[in-house]
């Protein structure tokens, strides 16, 4: 039985973590996870932006806290704000610290009892009623080691007999760090010998997250499972959408769900949004028209960002998109290459790379180019190129 929603709560979710009623399928993935987590397997997730790796590792995680907490303490850690090894160091131990220790006092207790070195003080905000810990150190002292801070899972994993989960998000922000291949080196060094700790790691910039984790030269190759997170397929948003929209009294075929659906290409945080639209101008029950009003004003919303985008890129790469988006393949042929005015075919590698890692392309198994952002890829066709006369 679906739960009845008060009127004015919204049944879909963007832009936020999925949870509950608004977090479908992902069955096999949770599975995986879990028993990796269980079984204290390194996992690295990776999927283009906003397909719903936050979401997964959460829903992951919250089950392990209700269903193992005898076994397991699980730490979830966003080093998007870290900018620098120091923060890092922060924030990690932080976060270990928390998850692992359930009181303030406590928590002070264990900063001096696992941190002493560093001489850590503890301040609490009265206004966020969170704690924080922190301590001075001086990365420029050459024989300076943070042992105690990397090894802190796996001292508190024996300490207190149970099995340490650590999650971090955006790790890719690692490779942004001066000297980041040898604090990769470190950190690898460290994690490897864990025996009683695993650790997941993901983030939002698939390329980069490629290069830490899939170059052989690269410390962390070959360090854990490669999870590659899949969209959400159509079957799943049809019964989702529905049963969404049954929850707030209002109606929608599978038809049309499956148009949302088709439209934004099964992209988890489009379709979430997209659904949002049509719920929020559907009185009782979808039409055809309600979902072309609320695409166009989707669209409508998105076009200044996109806009942007299209103001960032050279001729030539906004050529390479819409090559891509006419569904192009051989990208080096001399037809491609005059069609579009690509330039010369040595300046495709150029192209791919440029636009890779601006996140606008993703490259799939047997070199297949795709657009990432399946809004983005619409406004071009239906808009940019109309306009432009392509
Ligand atoms: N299992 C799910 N069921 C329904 N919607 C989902 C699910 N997972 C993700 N979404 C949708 O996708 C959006 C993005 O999810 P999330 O933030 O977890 O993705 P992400 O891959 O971590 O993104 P980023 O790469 O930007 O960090 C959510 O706000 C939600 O709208
Ligand atoms: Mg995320």
């Amino acid at each position: 039985m679906q739960k009845n929603l008060k009127i004015m709560e919204t049944p879909f979710v963007y832009g936020r973590i999925a949870i509950f009623e608004n977090y479908t399928n992902r069955e096999k993935e949770s599975l995986l996870l879990k028993n990796n987590f269980l079984s204290l397997i390194n996992t690295v997730i990776i999927s283009p932006r906003r397909w719903g790796k936050t979401s997964l590792v959460n829903k992951v995680s919250e089950t392990l806290k209700k269903e193992h907490h005898k076994e397991v303490i699980v730490c979830n850690l966003d080093i998007f704000n870290c900018r620098t090894e120091e923060q890092f160091y922060k924030a990690y131990s932080n976060a270990i610290l928390k998850a692992s220790l359930s009181t303030w006092e406590k928590f002070i207790i264990g900063s001096k009892k696992y941190l002493g070195r560093f001489a850590p003080s503890v301040s609490f905000s009265d206004t966020t009623q969170t704690y924080e810990l922190s301590f001075g150190i001086d990365l420029k002292e050459p024989h300076l080691s943070f042992d105690e801070i990397l090894d802190l899972p796996q001292t508190i994993a024996k300490d207190t007999g149970k099995k340490l989960i650590v999650c971090i998000d955006e790790f890719q922000n690692i490779n942004e760090y001066p000297d980041s291949l040898a604090f990769q080196r470190t950190l690898r060094a460290h994690w490897q010998t864990h025996d009683k700790v695993c650790y997941c790691l993901f983030g939002s910039k698939r390329h980069l997250l490629m290069d830490i984790f899939n170059a052989y030269n690269m410390p962390f190759y070959k360090f854990g499972d490669i999870l590659f997170l899949q969209k959400i397929n159509r079957e799943d948003w049809v019964k989702f959408i529905s049963e969404r929209f049954a929850a707030t009294g209002k109606q929608i075929s599978d038809e049309l769900s499956g148009q949302i659906a088709d439209t934004m290409q099964n992209h988890p945080y489009y379709t979430q949004q997209y659904s949002q639209q049509v719920w929020l101008r559907t009185e009782n029950e979808c039409t055809e028209e309600v979902l072309h009003t609320a695409l166009l004003s989707l669209i409508d919303q998105l076009s200044l960002l996109f806009t942007n985008i299209i103001d960032s890129l050279s001729t030539k790469q906004i050529n390479f998109l819409v090559a891509i988006i006419s569904g192009e393949t051989s990208f080096s042929s001399a037809d491609v290459l005059k069609k579009y005015d690509l330039g010369t075919s040595a300046n495709i590698k150029n192209l791919k790379k440029a636009t890779l890692e601006k996140d606008l392309i993703d490259i799939l198994p047997h070199n297949k180019i795709v657009l990432q952002d399946p809004a983005f890829e619409y406004w071009l066709k239906n808009y940019y190129m109309n306009s432009a006369k392509m």
